[in-house]
């Protein structure tokens, strides 16, 4: 656990505007700053970070948080790095609560793996420019210097304990766990086997995280031979099933592309690279997992997968198409761009040129029409038997698709093909279609959409921007049936403790992150900047609003009771009550 205090401390030292800046070039538009938005695409600046209010909100699509929440969308970070990070960048150690040893030990671990990992990769890089056959087999492949250093390619030579030269220790713990290194069985009378260097003769693609860490290797072999690629084993630092190779150089082109790539293999990234396409990653020898797709998905709204040509390509296609599927939330995109059977993007850019690669990923196949070709390829749907196989392999796929316009979309696409209505094809799969004009349930509900003028919801966004204004409110009826008012009270108990000292809207979210009231305190905080009130203003507004709603609250107080008194009669205290309603209600 990151200790509260030290969160609202950081967020007191570093400044928003910094943080973002890094990443997105940022222009002053009044008192905010605007950017195109870094988490969709867009032609005009609908993006906004506020100086003031430590809080950045996208009027397109509706992102925002404080500079912990853009670093975890940005660079997809989970929230204890991106506090890290953050801490990194203003010069902080975090502390940590109740850390055990284990925990301690570990994090100390897993720097210091990161340490060896980095020392490897210098060295590897070092031993290429040694090397005439490996830079021979680079250029052969058409890679020029500059490319390789971007992706910071080096050379494993062929020797049993290369690494000898790089470390001071080559027994060290540390190098077997990095994946580095393998021990040997100890053959008899040996309480140790030899240890060895795992890559010996490859060229050596390192694997970054979002930090720019080294944290895996994938090399290849210069010639003939088994395995083509060795990759990392599964370590502290790499799990294969979430990593995804190149996606920090990509990171960029992405962005101003408007779509990632998804591609096979490490040397299609960088011979696409090399052409100047620039916003491919690839999966480094596995199926296209969920939480890869969700990662993508951070940087941008529409994935295009390009695999091979063969056999293997196809299959890929139709993995990730099934780990695409609970992704899919309204917005986003996924298509698929079939090369032809001999090709793979390395070769087929360099036959083709860049612009013709670019114009197939644009016009590639959307996600919905690949299904259907499947299913339909799949399943005779001339027969009763086939359309019934078509509707089985479709339920468990459809049913994963969140509900939204897409979904329906999909169920009206896949109903002709085996002569049903989108409605009949829904219920075969246990859906319901919301009937045309019904509204749609958006999939996670933020916030109860309680009309903008709503006082409860005002007050809320009048106290993010000024907490220290909720010590004027004393007592509020009714506080458990509104959600709103519910954040409100937690916004004064956390003032009258002292909880988030001087901070503002980052740093009330930042302390409610994990509270129901988060959402709440989020959606309060974007539309204040959507709708700005003067600063010298919000005292009065305040007042007005309070007192607007204790009104309402003690009419409906007295409402209740005087339809329980005709009822069934009062107890003695509830007519006490209704009396000091009554007068309370005379002097508001
Ligand atoms: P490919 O066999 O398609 O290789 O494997 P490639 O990317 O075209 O490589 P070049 O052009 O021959 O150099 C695609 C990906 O599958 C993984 C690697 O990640 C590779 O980039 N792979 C392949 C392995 O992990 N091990 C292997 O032995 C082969
Ligand atoms: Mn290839």
């Amino acid at each position: 656990m990151i200790p509260q205090s030290f969160i609202q401390e950081l967020l007191n030292r570093v400044d928003i505007v910094d943080v973002v800046e890094r990443h997105v070039p940022l222009k002053k538009a009044g008192a905010n700053f605007q950017a195109c938005c870094p988490f969709h695409s867009e032609k005009s600046p609908s993006f906004t970070v506020s100086p003031t209010k430590q809080f950045y909100h996208c009027f397109g699509c509706g992102a925002h948080g404080s500079a912990i929440g853009f670093l975890m969308e940005y660079s997809g970070l989970p929230y204890p790095e991106a506090i890290e990070e953050l801490a990194r960048q203003a010069g902080m150690t975090v502390p940590r609560e109740d850390f055990t040893p284990e925990m301690a030990q570990r994090r100390q671990q897993a720097a210091s793996l990161t340490d060896v990992m980095g020392r490897a990769a210098s060295h590897y890089k070092q031993q290429l420019k040694k090397n005439p056959r490996a830079i021979e087999y680079l250029k052969g492949r058409g890679l020029s210097g500059e490319i390789a250093a971007r992706f910071g390619i080096g050379y494993a030579p062929d020797g049993w304990q290369g690494l000898r030269d790089a470390f001071d220790d080559y027994e060290a713990e540390a190098l077997n766990e990095c994946g580095l290194v393998i021990d040997a069985e100890a053959s008899e009378g040996q309480t140790k086997g030899r240890r060895y260097d795992r890559f010996r003769d490859r060229i050596m693609f390192p694997i970054l995280d979002a930090r720019n860490n080294v944290i895996g290797f994938g090399g290849r072999v210069l010639d003939k031979g088994e395995p083509k690629y060795l990759n990392s084993p599964e370590t502290p630092l790499f799990s294969k099933g979430r990593e995804l190779y190149g996606l920090t150089q990509a990171r960029a082109a992405i962005r101003d592309d408007g779509f990632v790539l998804v591609v096979e293999g490490y040397m299609d990234v960088v011979a696409l690279a090399q052409f100047g396409v620039c916003n491919a990653v690839a999966t480094l020898g596995t199926a296209t997992t969920a939480d890869h797709i969700h990662k993508l998905f951070r940087q941008t709204d529409r994935i295009v997968f390009c695999f091979d040509g063969d056999r293997a390509g196809r299959k890929a296609a139709w993995r990730a198409l099934e780990s695409a599927l609970s992704e899919l939330s309204d917005g986003r995109s996924t298509s698929f761009l079939f090369l032809p059977p001999e090709h793979d993007p390395d070769s087929f850019v360099r036959e083709q040129g860049a612009e013709r690669f670019r114009q197939m990923a644009l016009a590639s196949q959307p996600l919905s029409e690949y299904l259907l070709h499947e299913l339909e390829a799949r399943c005779d749907t001339r027969s009763a038997e086939g359309r019934a196989r078509f509707v089985n392999e479709a339920r468990p796929l459809v049913t994963q698709v969140p509900a939204g316009a897409l979904r329906t979309q999909l169920l009206h696409l896949l109903a002709p093909a085996v002569g049903l209505s989108a409605q009949e094809l829904a219920e075969a799969c246990g859906l319901r279609i919301p009937r045309a004009g019904a509204r749609i349930a958006h999939a996670p509900a933020a916030a109860p959409r309680t009309a903008p003028s709503s006082p409860a919801r005002k007050l809320l966004c009048i106290l993010m921007q000024r907490p220290a204004l909720s010590a004027r409110i004393g007592h509020l009826e009714d506080i458990d049936d509104d959600p709103w008012l519910r954040a409100v009270q937690a916004i004064a108990d956390c003032v009258e403790h002292g909880d988030v000292e001087g901070g503002g809207p980052a740093a009330l979210i930042e302390f409610f992150r994990d509270s129901p009231h988060g959402p709440l305190m989020k959606e309060a905080a974007a539309s204040t900047l959507e709708d700005m009130a003067e600063e010298s203003a919000l005292p009065h507004m305040f007042d007005d609003t309070l007192l607007h709603l204790r009104r309402s609250g003690i009419s409906k107080a007295i409402k209740r009771l005087t339809a329980l008194s005709r009822q069934s009669g009062l107890s003695a205290a509830q007519q006490e009550e209704l009396n000091r309603l009554i007068k309370e209600k005379a002097g508001t």
